[in-house]
């Protein structure tokens, strides 16, 4: 019997540690074993494959990768495991490590693997595909994702050149590189064609996104133009490399979502410097501004690492003043934990635990109500939501294009549906709302 005969009845199951970038990855290949005959199971269900895409940005994060791995081959003893992703590509030997492994994947093999498995028996001892050093050329990627969520995410991106000193990802990633332009429309028409009508730019850094002299508003320009295609939304971007027109453009657009997510890590200058961060709090803060002058209603969110090496109480100060001045929707807080192999372990100023611990919790708190108070702007208004699922309260929630998730009570399914929304009530946890009508 072919391989196709046999995988029929075959089930693979998936766990995803770390980022976006990772959740999509995990998508393609989900579609690639579906291709192959597979069914795709819940990782709590036993399966004949299970890949466990992994993370390395923290050293919790590995620990957290190596018990998952150790709970998979609990779950399915008798299934082919495979681990994969970043730390793969900078673990290798502490996964060798783990008995029970078939199979180790770096960064370069990450889409090709199921190519190489045939019969998935398990094996005396893993077989490693991993090169180290990362293909740094532009790129296609086999297949397209298979999604779940209402949203798809859309890899455009890959690996980064900027080497901020508290992150490891140059090395788990590689260098800069595209996708090429051709591709990610393919794959764009293709999730469109599915159903999906709201699309996330994915990468490492999306900002320098560039494929045969074309640019990352080339790029949007383009998928813009997919009919069907209701929402582009733009993830993470690093400030110093929005181009320029991207701003007047998101002003004018009724499908580029009127929102940014821009990291500005601290609000110190001499932080980001020892950050390796290439920008000062004052081009961050005119550019945040422009941002809010030019674009209607756009929701700014932003990414801020708390207790980095040599952060004082002053520049805390600094950072939780500049936080709450700036138009700034929400803030994502990370608690600074020392990266075995960043440049930033080792350096001087190592700040306590607890202190990071309380730092971070006034953090949290300031985002939640400046998050309360960017929401209740739009109490007794109309908001346009593309709703996504029914929450375990049993409130159906989506998205507005400027990133507030809204919960309304309703009898009937409204999965992937648009409809305006009146917003009645906002709280710490959840802004309600009335359907007004629904959008065709
Ligand atoms: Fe983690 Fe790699 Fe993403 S280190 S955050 S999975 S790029």
């Amino acid at each position: 019997m072919g391989p196709v005969l046999y995988s029929f009845f075959m089930r693979a199951s998936f766990y995803t540690l770390g980022c976006r970038l990772n959740q999509t990855e995990t998508a393609v290949l989900s579609g690639a074993f579906r291709k192959k005959g597979y069914s795709i199971v819940d990782w709590h269900r036993p399966a004949d494959v299970v890949v466990v895409n992994t993370c390395s940005v923290t050293e919790a994060g590995e620990a957290r990768c190596r018990n998952i791995i150790r709970q998979s081959l609990r779950r399915s003893p008798e299934a082919f495991v495979v681990v994969m992703g970043c730390y793969a590509q900078i673990g290798l030997e502490a996964l060798r490590q783990i008995p029970g492994v078939d199979m180790i994947v770096g960064t370069d093999y990450k889409t090709k693997f199921p190519a190489f498995i045939g019969e998935p028996r398990k094996l005396p001892k893993p077989v490693v595909l991993h090169s180290k050093l990362i293909d740094a050329s532009d790129f296609e990627v086999d297949g397209t994702g298979d999604y779940r969520t209402t949203r798809a995410n859309l890899k455009i991106q890959d690996g980064c050149d900027f080497f901020c000193s508290f992150c490891i990802i140059p090395f788990t990633r590689g260098r800069e590189r595209s996708r090429k332009f051709d591709d990610v429309s393919r794959e764009a028409r293709e999730l469109v064609a599915v159903g999906h009508q709201e699309l996330v730019l994915t990468g490492v850094n999306i900002g320098r996104y560039k494929n045969e002299g074309r640019t990352f508003l080339d790029l949007v320009r383009s998928l813009e133009a997919i009919e069907d295609l209701r929402r582009l939304r733009i993830t993470s971007i690093e400030p110093t490399t929005i181009e320029a027109g991207l701003v007047d453009h998101m002003a004018g657009s009724d499908k580029l979502c009127h929102y940014f997510h821009v990291p500005i890590q601290s609000g110190d200058d001499a932080v980001l410097e020892g950050m390796n961060r290439h920008y000062g709090v004052e081009e961050y803060s005119r550019f945040v501004a422009e941002v809010a002058d030019k674009v209607p209603e756009v929701g700014l969110g932003t990414d801020v690492i708390v207790g980095f090496p040599g952060e004082t109480n002053e520049s805390f100060e600094r950072t939780v003043e500049l936080l709450d001045s700036l138009p700034l929707a929400y803030f994502h807080v990370f608690s600074y934990s020392r990266r075995y192999g960043s440049r930033a372990s080792r350096m001087n100023g190592h700040v306590n635990p607890e202190v990071i611990k309380e730092r971070s919790k006034r953090l949290r708190t300031l985002s939640k109500s400046k998050r309360r108070a960017f929401a209740s702007r739009y109490l007794g208004r109309d908001v346009e939501v593309l709703f996504e699922q029914q929450d375990s309260n049993g409130l159906w929630t989506g998205l507005t294009d400027n990133y507030i998730r809204v919960g309304v009570v309703s009898p009937e399914p409204l999965r992937n549906q648009f409809a305006n929304v009146t917003i009645r009530d906002v709280n710490d946890e959840s802004v309600l709302g009335v359907i007004a009508e629904m959008v065709g």
